[in-house]
């Protein structure tokens, strides 16, 4: 099949959370399987310096854009899956955070670079886009920020079939009424049955009311978002779809997360040699600069610091947690005050606890191979990568 895989970012490009983990590695798995894969993302500028000799396909003019829009092609780096930038300066030439400004707000432009990149994306999956005689089978978008591409494509006499996965529902992509007349859409999609949500422009929408079929990341997640507690309000219209809803639970890049060949951990390891994994306990009890002691359980942390995570809830019983032979160690970084209520625990607990602030790829695999256990105190979970991590880092 040919399946062009529409992602807002993807390992080892671009990356907030295991949407980056999963676009890396599912289009590789894919490819290995025989399928013609290609992935599409927005040039950001990290994108760019990572990916080495990019060809330009050309430029397309789009609706709404102030300049024309170019298609740069590669490589996704260590694969053979071939990349497709979408390339709009005014868009997407920002570092940092690809959704946030610096001091943690969205980008006031959301709606309109995520538009862009649908309608880039719909030129690509209708062959308009410099791609010779390539044309996609199946469209495959990924959570809010590629929802408009179902939705603009169901207005295509001819098109391809169209797949959109829920990694976390609460991202939705909602913005004010007017934004659907700024953003020049088809009027056609101003409707409960599309785009509209009480009101509202909803990107989520859709993917989710559009889309030829709909999967999730867990088949819990699926179950789950059908009901109020994690529907966001769109549990009516999952239920409406749920013949056409499947729960795929997400796999593990064994290449990039192996304790056995992972290039950031003091020791390698694997199943038969489970013994050495005491070396990268040592290892990150001194990178935390907390005392080197096999004793004491050693507890670990990773994620984004957000309600969801709920991080808040570890430390509203550190002490009683701390009360018993336990180091704990942290990595996070997002809302504010999380990080400073973390910064003063670990301030308090200086011989037990320590927290490292900020996004770190190589820390997070040493936390699991070197931690005894991880904790994932999570409110809910779609999937969650880090615990699938630590069953294959025996953490
Ligand atoms: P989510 O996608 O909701 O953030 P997942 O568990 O699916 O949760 O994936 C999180 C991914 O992001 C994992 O690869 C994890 O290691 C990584 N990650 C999260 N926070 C950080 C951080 N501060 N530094 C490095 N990696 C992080
Ligand atoms: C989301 C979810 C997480 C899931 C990830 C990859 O960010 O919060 O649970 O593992 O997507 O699908």
């Amino acid at each position: 099949m040919n399946i062009l895989f529409c992602t807002s970012e993807a390992w080892p490009l671009i990356k907030t959370g295991g949407l980056a983990d999963v676009s890396g590695s599912l289009p590789k798995a894919l490819h290995a399987l025989g399928e013609d894969v290609r992935l599409v993302l927005p040039a950001y500028p990290e994108v760019l310096e990572r990916c080495a000799g990019l060809d330009s396909l050309g430029e397309f003019s789009l609706s709404g854009a102030p300049v024309p829009v170019e298609i740069l092609a590669g490589h996704l780096p260590g694969s053979e899956v071939v990349l497709y930038l979408v390339n709009s300066p005014p868009h997407f030439r920002r570092p940092g955070n690809p959704y946030l400004r610096e001091d943690g707000r969205d980008w006031p432009d959301n709606a309109q670079r995520f538009a862009l990149f649908a309608r880039a994306i719909v030129e690509l999956a209708q062959g308009r886009a410099g791609t010779g005689d390539w044309q996609p089978d199946l469209v495959h978008c990924n959570d809010w920020q590629t929802g408009l591409v179902p939705a603009l494509l169901s207005q295509e006499d001819k098109r391809p079939a169209t797949l959109f996965s829920i990694h976390n529902l609460s991202y939705q992509g909602l913005f004010p009424a007017a934004t659907f007349q700024q953003l020049l859409l088809p009027k056609a999609l101003w409707s409960m049955h599309a785009l509209e949500f009480h009101n509202q422009l909803s990107f989520i929408k859709g993917g989710t009311a559009c889309a030829d079929r709909l999967s999730t990341v867990s088949p819990t997640y699926a179950q789950e978002i059908q009901r109020s507690k994690f529907g966001c309000g769109l549990e009516g219209l999952l239920q409406y779809r749920a013949a056409d809803l499947t729960g795929i639970l997400n796999g593990i890049d064994t290449d990039t997360w192996n304790p056995a060949s992972d290039p950031f951990i003091e020791q390698r390891y694997d199943v038969h040699t489970l013994q050495l994994k005491a070396v990268n306990k040592t290892a990150l009890q001194r990178e935390y600069g907390l005392r080197q002691d096999k004793r004491p359980l050693l507890l670990g942390h990773i994620g984004r610091l957000v309600e969801q995570k709920g991080v808040d809830l570890i430390l509203d019983m550190l002490d009683k947690l701390l009360d018993h032979p336990v180091q704990l160690v942290i990595l996070g970084s997002g809302d504010l005050a999380l990080e400073n209520r973390l910064r003063e625990a670990a301030a308090c607990y200086p011989q037990q606890m320590a927290v490292h602030i900020g996004y770190d790829e190589g820390l997070a695999h040493r936390i699991e191979a070197g931690a005894d256990c991880l904790l994932m105190p999570s409110r809910y979970e779609p999937c969650g990568l880090n615990q699938l991590y630590s069953l294959a880092y025996g953490t």
